[in-house]
């Protein structure tokens, strides 16, 4: 008899992106919903908690209504509720948790706390049939940046972590600096396209030896003193600066970011004797880095697969929370209606 598919409501409102999404068997994507609150935070090149926070209560209900209802499910279906709780804005986690709670205690149904990190991580498998383990994974988002020894979806290892400003963030920051509308990481990319990403050599921070962790705050202020001079006392130049010239610093400094990122990834990936190598989060989406780290799989030897998020799930989404849900599911993780959300991966 053909056993019955198990559905998952993931919740995500960590950051900016109000979702919800039902996903079955952790891999088959019923519906997918994101609300995004870019347009109300671009004016102030960044998340503004506050704001998020209140578009976050505004969004939640119709977003998982219209995710329950693409999904042509009832809650009959659906077998438990999986919520991102941690990391993120505590003031937008909030909202998840509180609408996943409530579902599942009207509907009696489990409930799931959900890592974001190692949901984004869940990205990068979604499709895989054949995943050969261990893995590196390279999690590169506007919150964090991170390197995971992967064995299994419930217990990812952390080998390392950024210790001052998140790959993301430095991009936002930089675009910023640059007069290019936020979020920063697709205007720099793009304006990239036209740059010398060998103009100028700007700093790649390796921290010591072996050291898996990150540092991107020294490029960022690498990138403003090249725009104001080293004493911030000179007048801001970006104004005056021809379209080439600041096509030239963001592929400069695209270029420096992925050089960090591709290095400590294969550092990464040697220590664990890795065959695969994972590469979620928004920062994800980008096509250089991408590309790069396909090359730095197929010259290493032996050569490493890369699976990489699609797109439409690299930046933060509902479906990844789902399918991480699934192996909580079948692992009976759940959380209880103490859940609270919290800013820091417990
Ligand atoms: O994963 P995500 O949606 O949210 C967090 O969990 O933080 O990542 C958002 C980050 C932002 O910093 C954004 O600038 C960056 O991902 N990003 C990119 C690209 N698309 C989004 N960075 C570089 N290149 C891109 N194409
Ligand atoms: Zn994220």
């Amino acid at each position: 008899m053909e056993s019955k598919s198990i559905n998952i409501l993931g919740i995500e409102t960590s950051c900016d992106e109000t979702a919800a999404a039902v996903v079955a068997d952790g891999k088959i994507i019923k519906s997918s919903v994101i609300a995004s609150q870019a347009k109300l935070h671009e004016k102030y090149g960044g998340v503004v908690p506050e704001i998020a926070s209140r578009a976050h209560i505004e969004k939640i209900y119709p977003v998982i209504i219209e995710a329950i209802q693409r999904a042509k499910v009832n809650k009959d279906d659906i077998n438990a509720v999986a919520v991102a709780n941690q990391p993120g804005l505590t003031v937008a986690l909030v909202v998840g948790v509180t609408a996943a709670k409530t579902l599942s205690f009207v509907w009696d149904k489990p409930l799931i706390a959900i890592d974001h990190l190692h949901a984004h991580l869940q990205s990068a498998v979604l499709g895989e049939k054949d995943l050969q383990l261990p893995a590196v994974a390279l999690i590169v988002s506007g919150g964090h940046t991170c390197l995971y020894d992967y064995r299994s979806p419930l217990e990812p290892q952390l080998l390392g972590s950024t210790i001052d400003d998140a790959a993301g963030e430095a991009f936002d920051k930089v675009a910023n600096i640059l007069r290019l509308p936020y979020p920063g990481g697709p205007s720099i990319e793009k304006v990239a396209e036209n740059g010398n990403p060998k103009a100028i050599k700007f700093p790649r921070s390796m921290l010591g030896q072996g050291s898996l962790d990150f540092s991107f705050s020294g490029i960022k202020t690498a990138v403003l003193y090249y725009c104001r001079g080293q004493d911030m006392k000179g007048e801001d130049k970006v104004d005056s600066m021809s379209k080439q010239e600041i096509a030239d610093i963001a592929a400069s400094f695209q270029a420096a970011v992925i050089d960090v990122l591709i290095k400590k990834t294969q550092r990464a990936a040697e220590k664990i004797g890795a065959k695969t190598v994972l590469l979620g989060g928004g920062v994800a989406a980008n096509n250089q880095l991408r590309a790069r780290l396909q090359q730095m799989c197929d010259e290493t030897r032996p050569p490493k697969k890369l699976l990489v998020a699609p797109k439409q799930y690299c930046t933060d989404n509902a479906v990844m929370v789902a399918s991480l849900g699934y192996h909580k599911f079948k692992a009976k993780l759940f959380a209880d209606l103490t859940l609270e959300p919290k800013a820091c991966s417990s």
